[in-house]
């Protein structure tokens, strides 16, 4: 009898990517992840500029529109069916505005990752530069975790800080966040993609390597 041989797992990882915008993290992620494949671009607005770069890639888009079902279950449950169709081992929310069922999140759970325009925990939600700038905080910055059930929050695996300056408003601000947005996101996916990084049965984000930074982030400077 001829054995059967399991195929050998590829080097690459596939991701599928879900976008409702600009998709300028798409854009840093497909530039700077070489080892991952984006088999599949999702997205749940047709008028999403971030179709445009994937096509531009070759990569396979799908417009799901939440308009078209009756309720956030019913709109989960078919984009569930589409990215499944993918297989991927990693689902990457980017940009994509819409707030998931937990069906989908235990679906994909370990496998499901966002990035959030601050410094986790604090400024869940929408306008984080504004609120950031009426606050008067001095570090502000981007995060990049793993989706639990609760909007904003779940394990970190990376965070960016940037410094808040004098004369800054919310589209500056946001300008500085998005720049290391594009940076760490891209970071986090290969982490992941090699198995650096993993969440564990604990629900605790695993580095099998991790380099630790200076000693400290002080905003303003020091004199
Ligand atoms: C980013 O600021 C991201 O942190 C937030 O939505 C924005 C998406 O921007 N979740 P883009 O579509 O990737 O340019």
């Amino acid at each position: 009898m001829r054995r059967k041989h399991k195929s050998a797992k590829p080097f690459e990882s596939s991701i599928v990517v879900l976008i409702s915008g600009r998709g300028s993290n798409l854009h840093s992620i497909l530039k700077e992840c070489p080892q991952c494949r984006v088999t599949a671009v999702i997205s749940n607005r047709a008028d999403a500029t971030g179709l445009e770069i994937a096509e531009a890639h070759h990569i396979p888009t799908a417009v799901i529109s939440h308009r078209d079902y009756p309720d956030r279950s019913a709109f989960d449950a078919a984009l569930m069916e589409v990215i499944d169709g993918y297989q991927p081992d990693l689902v990457v929310l980017a940009g994509f505005m819409r707030i998931l069922t937990p069906e989908f999140v235990t679906h994909y759970h370990g496998r499901l990752i966002n990035i959030h325009p601050s410094l986790l925990p604090t400024y869940t939600g929408l306008d984080t530069h504004a609120r950031a700038l009426a606050d008067g905080v001095k570090i502000h910055g981007c995060t990049v975790h793993y989706v639990t059930n609760d909007l904003d929050v779940g394990p970190i695996i990376i965070q960016a800080a940037v410094p808040v300056l004098k004369h800054d408003t919310p589209d500056s601000l946001a300008t500085r966040v998005l720049y290391e947005e594009h940076r760490i996101y891209p970071q986090a996916i290969r982490w992941i993609c090699k198995g650096h990084v993993y969440l564990d049965d604990a629900g605790k984000v695993q580095f099998k390597r991790l380099k630790q930074p200076g000693p400290a982030l002080i905003s303003p400077g020091l004199d």
